[in-house]
């Protein structure tokens, strides 16, 4: 097994707030890791400081060996060419059409021809079944599933090696759900990617996943493999997989 991630030690404070109070965690090349937590529990945050797009406090994160925690501006545009990110309510450019949303990374990073991004787009596209029609329009014009779709199709479309996805089936109906959960794990499968998911569905959680790690208070308090989390013995992982309002969390203090 090659770690193609290792969080040592990861800590995150806003102010007085400590958010990540010591993060562990190890994902392997391949791997499909999905991390459960309460709402504010600092999943975001979390997979934002991985990507580099928040800054640490302290701790150590090394991406296939190199240590990115403090990453200079000039190597930090390399590496991001290894990232994909889903944002959490999908986060598309109102202003730009949906193929040139797909394409950004393409047109504004790699300065690709607009011809050269506008065909990857309509792969990327057709991947996450969405038509040539679709492409010409504005984020504004398509429904919640058809978004989700676009924002995939972005995630996807400078094939990266590392893939976020940060809630990517929230306020969709069961079906739609069902519908990106199969659209994510074939196009990951087929880039040979290693994804991280952030998820409070559990159905999505067991189908996506390899790895669980239930974030609570700033640490990882669970991590083991998806078929033993309905047996680990976590009394917090148990009522967080369960909906449990009784139960050692208390969802009130977040
Ligand atoms: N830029 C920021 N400044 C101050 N506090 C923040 C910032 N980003 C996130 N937080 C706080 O960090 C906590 C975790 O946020 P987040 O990672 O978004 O939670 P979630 O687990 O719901 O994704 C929340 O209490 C949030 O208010
Ligand atoms: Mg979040």
């Amino acid at each position: 097994m090659t770690a193609k991630l290792v969080v040592k030690n990861l800590i995150r404070n806003f102010g007085e707030k400590k958010v990540l109070t010591g993060i562990d965690l190890q994902v392997n090349q391949g791997e499909s890791v999905v991390i459960l937590g309460g709402s504010g529990s600092g999943k975001s945050v979390l997979i934002k400081i991985i990507a580099t797009l928040i800054a640490p406090t302290s701790g150590s994160i090394k991406v296939d060996g190199q240590e990115v925690s403090n990453i200079r501006p000039k190597d930090r545009d390399k590496l991001m060419e290894k990232f994909g990110f889903l944002f959490q309510g999908g986060a598309l450019f109102d202003s730009l059409s949906v193929w040139e949303n797909v394409a950004f990374r393409l047109l504004y990073h790699k300065k690709m021809s607009k011809k050269d991004a506008r065909e990857i787009a309509l792969q990327k596209l057709k991947a996450v079944g969405l038509n040539e029609k679709t492409a010409d329009l504005f984020p504004s014009e398509l429904s919640g599933g058809m978004q989700k779709r676009a924002s995939l199709a972005r995630a996807i479309a400078a094939n990266p090696e590392i893939i976020f996805f940060d809630e990517p089936t929230t306020g969709l109906d069961p079906i739609m759900a069902d519908v990106i959960n199969d659209l994510i794990i074939a196009n990951s499968k087929k880039l040979g990617a290693t994804t991280i998911t952030i998820t409070h569905d559990m159905h999505s959680a067991r189908k996506i996943a390899d790895k669980v790690a239930m974030l609570y208070d700033g640490k990882i308090i669970w991590f083991g493999d998806v078929k033993d989390m309905y047996s680990s013995g976590n009394t917090y992982l148990d009522q967080f997989i369960h909906g449990r309002a009784e139960g050692p969390i208390n969802f009130l203090i977040s």
